[in-house]
Protein backbone atom coordinates (compact mmCIF):
# COMPACT_ATOMS: atom_id res chain seq x y z
CA UNK A 1 0.00 0.00 0.00
CA UNK A 2 0.71 3.67 -0.09
CA UNK A 3 1.70 5.66 2.99
CA UNK A 4 3.09 9.11 4.69
CA UNK A 5 6.16 8.32 6.22
CA UNK A 6 8.53 10.58 8.24
CA UNK A 7 12.29 11.01 6.97
CA UNK A 8 13.31 13.85 9.07
CA UNK A 9 12.92 17.84 9.41
CA UNK A 10 10.81 18.91 6.57
CA UNK A 11 10.87 15.83 5.00
CA UNK A 12 7.84 13.14 4.48
CA UNK A 13 7.88 10.99 1.55
CA UNK A 14 4.35 8.75 -0.39
CA UNK A 15 5.81 5.19 0.01
CA UNK A 16 5.01 1.70 -0.92
CA UNK A 17 5.12 0.00 2.46
CA UNK A 18 3.67 -3.62 3.30
CA UNK A 19 0.02 -4.19 3.62
CA UNK A 20 -1.36 -3.69 7.73
CA UNK A 21 -2.24 -7.55 9.10
CA UNK A 22 -4.14 -8.32 11.95
CA UNK A 23 -2.04 -9.15 14.68
CA UNK A 24 -4.32 -9.37 18.11
CA UNK A 25 -7.76 -11.13 18.38
CA UNK A 26 -9.09 -7.42 19.06
CA UNK A 27 -7.22 -5.77 15.73
CA UNK A 28 -9.18 -4.60 12.83
CA UNK A 29 -7.57 -3.46 9.63
CA UNK A 30 -9.62 -0.12 7.95
CA UNK A 31 -9.33 0.96 4.12
CA UNK A 32 -9.20 4.41 4.52
CA UNK A 33 -11.29 6.83 2.98
CA UNK A 34 -10.22 10.06 4.38
CA UNK A 35 -7.19 11.17 7.04
CA UNK A 36 -5.64 14.38 7.84
CA UNK A 37 -2.77 16.30 8.92
CA UNK A 38 -3.12 17.92 12.17
CA UNK A 39 -1.33 20.30 14.32
CA UNK A 40 0.60 17.96 16.38
CA UNK A 41 1.92 15.96 12.81
CA UNK A 42 3.62 19.46 12.39
CA UNK A 43 5.79 19.12 15.93
CA UNK A 44 6.85 15.87 14.10
CA UNK A 45 7.48 17.56 10.77
CA UNK A 46 9.68 20.34 12.28
CA UNK A 47 12.06 17.88 14.41
CA UNK A 48 10.75 18.60 17.50
CA UNK A 49 9.88 15.25 19.31
CA UNK A 50 11.73 12.67 20.19
CA UNK A 51 11.97 9.10 19.10
CA UNK A 52 10.71 9.40 15.60
CA UNK A 53 12.82 6.83 13.24
CA UNK A 54 13.01 6.99 9.72
CA UNK A 55 9.76 5.29 7.52
CA UNK A 56 7.48 5.85 10.34
CA UNK A 57 3.83 5.83 9.11
CA UNK A 58 2.55 9.33 10.07
CA UNK A 59 -1.16 10.01 10.69
CA UNK A 60 -3.63 9.66 13.53
CA UNK A 61 -6.94 11.19 11.76
CA UNK A 62 -8.42 8.55 9.54
CA UNK A 63 -11.34 6.87 8.79
CA UNK A 64 -12.59 4.16 6.94
CA UNK A 65 -14.22 1.08 5.75
CA UNK A 66 -13.12 -2.15 7.89
CA UNK A 67 -11.81 -4.80 5.80
CA UNK A 68 -11.09 -7.43 7.93
CA UNK A 69 -11.77 -7.97 12.12
CA UNK A 70 -10.08 -9.97 14.26
CA UNK A 71 -12.06 -12.80 16.17
CA UNK A 72 -12.43 -10.68 19.35
CA UNK A 73 -13.84 -7.63 17.79
CA UNK A 74 -17.82 -8.42 18.69
CA UNK A 75 -19.34 -4.79 17.65
CA UNK A 76 -17.49 -4.16 14.57
CA UNK A 77 -17.81 -6.79 10.75
CA UNK A 78 -16.28 -6.35 7.46
CA UNK A 79 -17.93 -3.22 5.18
CA UNK A 80 -18.37 -1.09 8.48
CA UNK A 81 -17.86 2.37 7.98
CA UNK A 82 -16.20 3.77 10.97
CA UNK A 83 -14.13 6.67 12.37
CA UNK A 84 -10.89 5.78 14.95
CA UNK A 85 -9.76 7.56 17.89
CA UNK A 86 -6.17 8.90 18.09
CA UNK A 87 -5.20 7.10 21.37
CA UNK A 88 -4.74 3.62 21.44
CA UNK A 89 -6.98 2.60 24.68
CA UNK A 90 -7.96 -1.42 26.25
CA UNK A 91 -10.96 -0.13 27.43
CA UNK A 92 -10.13 -2.40 30.57
CA UNK A 93 -7.38 -0.68 32.72
CA UNK A 94 -7.74 1.47 35.57
CA UNK A 95 -7.74 4.53 33.27
CA UNK A 96 -9.79 3.54 30.72
CA UNK A 97 -12.26 2.13 33.23
CA UNK A 98 -12.42 5.42 34.21
CA UNK A 99 -12.73 7.06 30.85
CA UNK A 100 -9.33 8.68 30.88
CA UNK A 101 -8.60 6.72 27.33
CA UNK A 102 -5.48 8.67 26.62
CA UNK A 103 -4.14 7.45 29.19
CA UNK A 104 -4.55 3.69 28.70
CA UNK A 105 -1.97 1.28 30.80
CA UNK A 106 -1.88 -1.26 28.23
CA UNK A 107 -1.74 0.13 24.88
CA UNK A 108 1.99 1.23 24.80
CA UNK A 109 4.57 -1.15 24.18
CA UNK A 110 7.45 1.47 24.55
CA UNK A 111 6.08 2.15 28.15
CA UNK A 112 9.66 2.16 29.46
CA UNK A 113 10.86 5.57 27.13
CA UNK A 114 7.67 7.44 28.02
CA UNK A 115 8.39 6.58 31.71
CA UNK A 116 11.56 8.08 31.94
CA UNK A 117 10.99 11.24 30.89
CA UNK A 118 7.29 12.10 32.45
CA UNK A 119 7.36 9.89 35.02
CA UNK A 120 4.20 7.86 33.94
CA UNK A 121 3.29 6.28 30.17
CA UNK A 122 0.29 8.07 28.40
CA UNK A 123 -1.03 5.85 26.40
CA UNK A 124 0.26 4.46 22.66
CA UNK A 125 -0.92 7.02 19.71
CA UNK A 126 -1.45 6.14 16.50
CA UNK A 127 1.75 8.00 13.80
CA UNK A 128 3.54 9.60 16.69
CA UNK A 129 6.65 7.99 17.63
CA UNK A 130 8.55 5.58 18.96
CA UNK A 131 8.30 6.66 22.37
CA UNK A 132 4.68 6.37 22.24
CA UNK A 133 4.18 2.82 20.38
CA UNK A 134 5.63 3.01 17.38
CA UNK A 135 2.06 1.95 15.92
CA UNK A 136 1.73 3.06 11.84
CA UNK A 137 -0.26 5.98 11.49
CA UNK A 138 -3.43 6.40 9.35
CA UNK A 139 -2.04 9.04 6.18
CA UNK A 140 -1.82 5.37 4.71
CA UNK A 141 -4.52 3.33 2.18
CA UNK A 142 -4.59 0.66 5.14
CA UNK A 143 -4.17 0.75 8.89
CA UNK A 144 -4.20 -1.98 11.34
CA UNK A 145 -6.25 -0.36 14.79
CA UNK A 146 -5.75 -2.63 17.53
CA UNK A 147 -8.13 -2.55 20.54
CA UNK A 148 -10.93 -1.85 17.51
CA UNK A 149 -13.94 -2.76 19.66
CA UNK A 150 -12.67 0.43 21.51
CA UNK A 151 -11.20 2.34 19.23
CA UNK A 152 -13.15 2.62 16.46
CA UNK A 153 -16.97 4.28 16.36
CA UNK A 154 -19.62 2.87 13.78
CA UNK A 155 -20.47 5.82 11.81
CA UNK A 156 -24.26 5.56 10.38
CA UNK A 157 -25.51 5.78 6.65
CA UNK A 158 -26.17 9.55 5.16
CA UNK A 159 -23.23 11.26 7.12
CA UNK A 160 -20.13 12.16 4.44
CA UNK A 161 -16.51 11.41 5.29
CA UNK A 162 -15.90 15.19 5.30
CA UNK A 163 -18.75 15.47 8.78
CA UNK A 164 -17.37 12.85 10.89
CA UNK A 165 -13.68 12.77 10.49
CA UNK A 166 -12.97 15.20 13.24
CA UNK A 167 -14.23 12.73 15.55
CA UNK A 168 -10.99 11.21 15.86
CA UNK A 169 -9.06 13.91 17.33
CA UNK A 170 -10.01 18.02 16.43
CA UNK A 171 -13.62 18.19 17.33
CA UNK A 172 -13.20 16.54 21.04
CA UNK A 173 -9.89 17.81 20.96
CA UNK A 174 -11.58 21.58 20.93
CA UNK A 175 -14.72 19.83 22.93
CA UNK A 176 -12.22 18.90 25.60
CA UNK A 177 -10.43 21.61 26.14
CA UNK A 178 -13.81 23.78 26.73
CA UNK A 179 -15.19 21.49 28.85
CA UNK A 180 -12.24 21.62 31.30
CA UNK A 181 -13.23 25.53 31.50
CA UNK A 182 -16.62 24.28 33.70
CA UNK A 183 -18.39 26.96 31.92
CA UNK A 184 -20.71 29.20 33.75
CA UNK A 185 -23.23 30.89 31.89
CA UNK A 186 -21.59 34.45 31.58
CA UNK A 187 -18.38 33.29 31.13
CA UNK A 188 -16.14 34.90 28.71
CA UNK A 189 -13.21 32.30 27.37
CA UNK A 190 -10.20 33.29 26.01
CA UNK A 191 -8.42 31.23 23.31
CA UNK A 192 -4.94 31.57 22.20
CA UNK A 193 -4.75 29.70 18.86
CA UNK A 194 -6.94 29.82 15.78
CA UNK A 195 -6.25 26.46 14.02
CA UNK A 196 -8.35 24.11 13.77
CA UNK A 197 -8.42 22.68 17.41
CA UNK A 198 -8.69 26.51 18.40
CA UNK A 199 -11.81 26.26 16.03
CA UNK A 200 -13.20 23.83 17.73
CA UNK A 201 -12.58 25.42 20.69
CA UNK A 202 -14.51 28.46 20.41
CA UNK A 203 -17.63 26.87 18.98
CA UNK A 204 -17.62 24.05 21.72
CA UNK A 205 -17.22 26.80 24.29
CA UNK A 206 -20.22 28.55 23.06
CA UNK A 207 -22.28 25.16 22.53
CA UNK A 208 -21.35 24.75 26.76
CA UNK A 209 -22.79 28.02 27.19
CA UNK A 210 -19.77 30.47 26.95
CA UNK A 211 -21.60 34.24 26.85
CA UNK A 212 -18.40 35.46 25.18
CA UNK A 213 -15.04 33.92 23.31
CA UNK A 214 -12.41 36.05 22.67
CA UNK A 215 -9.97 34.37 19.88
CA UNK A 216 -5.80 35.04 19.66
CA UNK A 217 -3.91 34.72 16.53
CA UNK A 218 -2.15 36.51 13.96
CA UNK A 219 -3.56 35.10 10.48
CA UNK A 220 -6.65 37.01 9.19
CA UNK A 221 -7.81 34.19 7.42
CA UNK A 222 -7.76 32.42 10.79
CA UNK A 223 -9.36 34.76 12.53
CA UNK A 224 -12.02 35.39 9.81
CA UNK A 225 -13.46 31.76 11.10
CA UNK A 226 -12.77 32.31 14.60
CA UNK A 227 -15.73 35.65 14.04
CA UNK A 228 -18.19 33.24 11.87
CA UNK A 229 -17.68 30.99 15.02
CA UNK A 230 -18.74 33.89 17.20
CA UNK A 231 -15.90 35.18 18.88
CA UNK A 232 -14.19 38.26 19.20
CA UNK A 233 -10.77 37.98 17.33
CA UNK A 234 -7.73 39.90 18.48
CA UNK A 235 -4.19 39.59 16.40
CA UNK A 236 -1.59 39.87 18.77
CA UNK A 237 1.16 41.07 15.96
CA UNK A 238 -1.15 44.14 16.54
CA UNK A 239 -2.79 44.64 19.91
CA UNK A 240 -1.42 44.07 23.39
CA UNK A 241 -3.16 40.61 24.31
CA UNK A 242 -3.00 41.64 28.15
CA UNK A 243 -4.27 44.57 27.86
CA UNK A 244 -7.59 43.70 25.66
CA UNK A 245 -8.25 41.22 27.21
CA UNK A 246 -8.78 43.57 30.52
CA UNK A 247 -9.98 46.14 29.08
CA UNK A 248 -12.63 44.10 27.52
CA UNK A 249 -13.15 41.92 31.09
CA UNK A 250 -13.10 45.44 33.45
CA UNK A 251 -9.90 44.30 34.40
CA UNK A 252 -10.96 40.88 35.87
CA UNK A 253 -10.02 38.44 33.00
CA UNK A 254 -11.45 36.11 30.82
CA UNK A 255 -12.74 33.31 33.16
CA UNK A 256 -11.23 30.61 31.27
CA UNK A 257 -7.67 30.95 29.55
CA UNK A 258 -7.38 27.75 26.34
CA UNK A 259 -3.88 27.60 25.02
CA UNK A 260 -4.65 25.92 21.59
CA UNK A 261 -0.65 26.71 20.59
CA UNK A 262 1.50 24.16 22.11
CA UNK A 263 5.05 24.00 22.50
CA UNK A 264 5.72 25.69 18.29
CA UNK A 265 4.53 29.24 19.76
CA UNK A 266 5.07 32.14 17.79
CA UNK A 267 6.95 34.90 19.98
CA UNK A 268 8.03 38.12 19.25
CA UNK A 269 10.26 40.19 20.58
CA UNK A 270 12.86 39.31 23.24
CA UNK A 271 11.37 36.39 24.66
CA UNK A 272 10.62 35.05 21.48
CA UNK A 273 14.41 34.64 20.74
CA UNK A 274 14.84 33.72 24.22
CA UNK A 275 12.83 30.21 23.78
CA UNK A 276 13.79 30.12 20.21
CA UNK A 277 17.56 29.60 21.27
CA UNK A 278 16.66 27.59 23.96
CA UNK A 279 14.95 25.23 22.19
CA UNK A 280 17.64 25.35 19.08
CA UNK A 281 19.89 23.92 21.26
CA UNK A 282 17.73 21.30 23.52
CA UNK A 283 17.76 23.81 26.40
CA UNK A 284 14.59 24.12 26.53
CA UNK A 285 12.18 21.94 24.94
CA UNK A 286 9.05 23.72 24.44
CA UNK A 287 8.31 27.80 23.06
CA UNK A 288 5.57 28.35 25.92
CA UNK A 289 4.17 31.32 25.15
CA UNK A 290 0.74 31.46 24.56
CA UNK A 291 0.67 29.49 28.28
CA UNK A 292 2.49 32.24 29.86
CA UNK A 293 0.29 34.80 28.74
CA UNK A 294 -3.16 32.42 29.57
CA UNK A 295 -1.92 31.89 32.69
CA UNK A 296 -0.99 35.92 33.14
CA UNK A 297 -4.12 37.13 31.65
CA UNK A 298 -7.03 34.81 33.31
CA UNK A 299 -9.10 35.58 35.93
CA UNK A 300 -8.10 35.02 39.95
CA UNK A 301 -9.97 31.70 40.70
CA UNK A 302 -10.25 30.61 36.89
CA UNK A 303 -9.16 27.62 34.86
CA UNK A 304 -6.39 27.63 31.94
CA UNK A 305 -7.14 24.91 29.91
CA UNK A 306 -4.02 23.61 27.64
CA UNK A 307 -4.58 21.40 24.63
CA UNK A 308 -1.86 22.57 22.97
CA UNK A 309 0.55 19.62 22.96
CA UNK A 310 3.99 20.36 25.35
CA UNK A 311 7.04 17.63 25.02
CA UNK A 312 9.16 18.30 28.04
CA UNK A 313 10.73 20.93 30.01
CA UNK A 314 9.56 24.63 29.79
CA UNK A 315 11.39 27.79 31.05
CA UNK A 316 10.30 31.10 32.84
CA UNK A 317 6.67 29.69 33.54
CA UNK A 318 4.97 32.12 35.80
CA UNK A 319 4.48 29.49 38.87
CA UNK A 320 3.60 32.82 41.07
CA UNK A 321 1.03 33.89 39.13
CA UNK A 322 -0.35 30.51 38.73
CA UNK A 323 -0.01 29.83 42.57
CA UNK A 324 -1.23 33.36 43.56
CA UNK A 325 -4.42 33.75 41.85
CA UNK A 326 -5.33 30.34 42.80
CA UNK A 327 -5.74 29.12 39.35
CA UNK A 328 -6.48 25.61 37.99
CA UNK A 329 -4.83 24.07 35.14
CA UNK A 330 -6.48 20.89 33.11
CA UNK A 331 -5.01 19.69 30.13
CA UNK A 332 -4.04 15.83 28.34
CA UNK A 333 -4.34 14.18 25.10
CA UNK A 334 -7.82 13.87 24.58
CA UNK A 335 -9.55 11.01 25.55
CA UNK A 336 -11.28 10.52 22.51
CA UNK A 337 -13.51 7.44 22.77
CA UNK A 338 -15.16 9.67 25.80
CA UNK A 339 -16.47 11.93 23.42
CA UNK A 340 -17.32 10.39 19.92
CA UNK A 341 -20.65 9.41 20.71
CA UNK A 342 -22.41 12.38 22.34
CA UNK A 343 -20.54 14.69 19.63
CA UNK A 344 -21.64 12.64 16.61
CA UNK A 345 -25.13 13.41 17.96
CA UNK A 346 -24.35 16.76 17.91
CA UNK A 347 -23.75 16.30 14.15
CA UNK A 348 -26.39 14.11 13.56
CA UNK A 349 -28.81 16.74 14.89
CA UNK A 350 -27.50 19.93 13.30
CA UNK A 351 -25.51 21.66 16.10
CA UNK A 352 -22.40 21.61 14.26
CA UNK A 353 -20.55 20.62 11.01
CA UNK A 354 -16.99 20.08 11.51
CA UNK A 355 -16.51 20.29 7.83
CA UNK A 356 -16.33 24.05 7.95
CA UNK A 357 -12.73 23.87 9.22
CA UNK A 358 -11.25 22.27 6.00
CA UNK A 359 -9.64 24.63 3.42
CA UNK A 360 -7.44 21.82 1.57
CA UNK A 361 -8.23 18.98 -0.09
CA UNK A 362 -5.68 16.57 -1.61
CA UNK A 363 -4.60 13.15 -2.70
CA UNK A 364 -2.61 11.05 -0.26
CA UNK A 365 0.26 10.95 -2.67
CA UNK A 366 0.25 15.22 -1.92
CA UNK A 367 1.02 14.77 1.39
CA UNK A 368 4.50 16.05 1.25
CA UNK A 369 3.13 19.07 -0.31
CA UNK A 370 0.30 19.27 2.00
CA UNK A 371 2.49 19.20 5.06
CA UNK A 372 4.31 22.39 3.34
CA UNK A 373 1.31 24.67 2.87
CA UNK A 374 0.02 23.61 6.49
CA UNK A 375 3.07 24.58 8.27
CA UNK A 376 3.61 27.48 6.23
CA UNK A 377 0.23 28.57 6.37
CA UNK A 378 0.39 28.93 2.64
CA UNK A 379 -2.96 29.78 0.74
CA UNK A 380 -5.21 30.51 3.65
CA UNK A 381 -4.59 27.04 4.85
CA UNK A 382 -6.40 25.97 8.03
CA UNK A 383 -7.07 22.06 7.49
CA UNK A 384 -5.59 19.70 5.00
CA UNK A 385 -7.75 16.64 4.22
CA UNK A 386 -6.46 13.41 2.64
CA UNK A 387 -7.63 10.71 -0.01
CA UNK A 388 -6.05 7.67 -0.85
N1 LIG B 1 -4.44 17.51 23.38
C1 LIG B 1 -4.65 16.82 22.29
O1 LIG B 1 -5.08 15.69 22.34
C2 LIG B 1 -4.37 17.47 20.96
C3 LIG B 1 -5.00 17.01 19.81
C4 LIG B 1 -4.79 17.69 18.60
C5 LIG B 1 -3.92 18.76 18.56
N2 LIG B 1 -3.30 19.16 19.71
C6 LIG B 1 -2.39 20.32 19.74
O2 LIG B 1 -3.15 21.51 19.65
C7 LIG B 1 -2.32 22.54 19.12
C8 LIG B 1 -3.04 23.22 17.96
O3 LIG B 1 -3.28 22.29 16.91
P1 LIG B 1 -3.81 22.81 15.51
O4 LIG B 1 -4.08 21.63 14.67
O5 LIG B 1 -4.89 23.79 15.71
O6 LIG B 1 -2.45 23.51 14.97
P2 LIG B 1 -2.08 24.78 14.11
O7 LIG B 1 -0.60 24.76 14.05
O8 LIG B 1 -2.85 24.82 12.85
O9 LIG B 1 -2.58 26.03 14.99
C9 LIG B 1 -1.83 26.70 15.92
C10 LIG B 1 -2.24 28.16 15.86
O10 LIG B 1 -1.60 28.87 16.93
C11 LIG B 1 -1.29 30.16 16.46
N3 LIG B 1 -0.26 30.75 17.33
C12 LIG B 1 1.08 30.55 17.32
N4 LIG B 1 1.66 31.30 18.26
C13 LIG B 1 0.68 31.99 18.89
C14 LIG B 1 0.67 32.92 19.94
N5 LIG B 1 1.80 33.30 20.55
N6 LIG B 1 -0.54 33.44 20.35
C15 LIG B 1 -1.69 33.04 19.74
N7 LIG B 1 -1.74 32.17 18.72
C16 LIG B 1 -0.56 31.64 18.30
C17 LIG B 1 -0.80 29.90 15.05
O11 LIG B 1 -0.82 31.08 14.28
C18 LIG B 1 -1.81 28.86 14.57
O12 LIG B 1 -2.92 29.44 13.94
C19 LIG B 1 -1.02 21.87 18.71
O13 LIG B 1 -0.06 22.02 19.74
C20 LIG B 1 -1.41 20.42 18.61
O14 LIG B 1 -0.30 19.56 18.82
C21 LIG B 1 -3.53 18.54 20.88
ZN1 LIG C 1 -3.96 15.43 16.33
ZN1 LIG D 1 -6.67 0.93 29.01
Amino acid sequence: MKANCWYGKHDVRVEEVPDPKIINRRDAVVKITSTAICGSDLHLYNGFVPTMEKGDILGHEFMGEVVDVGSEVKNLRQGDRVVVAFPISCGNCFFCQREMFSLCDNSNPNAWIAQKLFGHSPAGLYGYTHMLGGFAGGQAEYARVPFADVGALKIPDGLPDEKVLFMSDIFPTGYMAAENCNIQSGDTVAVWGCGPVGQFAIRSAFLLGAERVVAIDRFPERLRMAEQGGAETVNYEETDVYEYLMEKTGGLGPDSCIDAVGMEAHVPGVIGAYDRVKQSVMAETDRPHAFRQAVLACRKGGTVSVPGVYGGFDDKIPMGAFMNKALTLKTGQTHVQRYMKPLLERVRNGDIDPSFVITHRMRLEDAPSGYQTFLNKEDECIKVVLTP
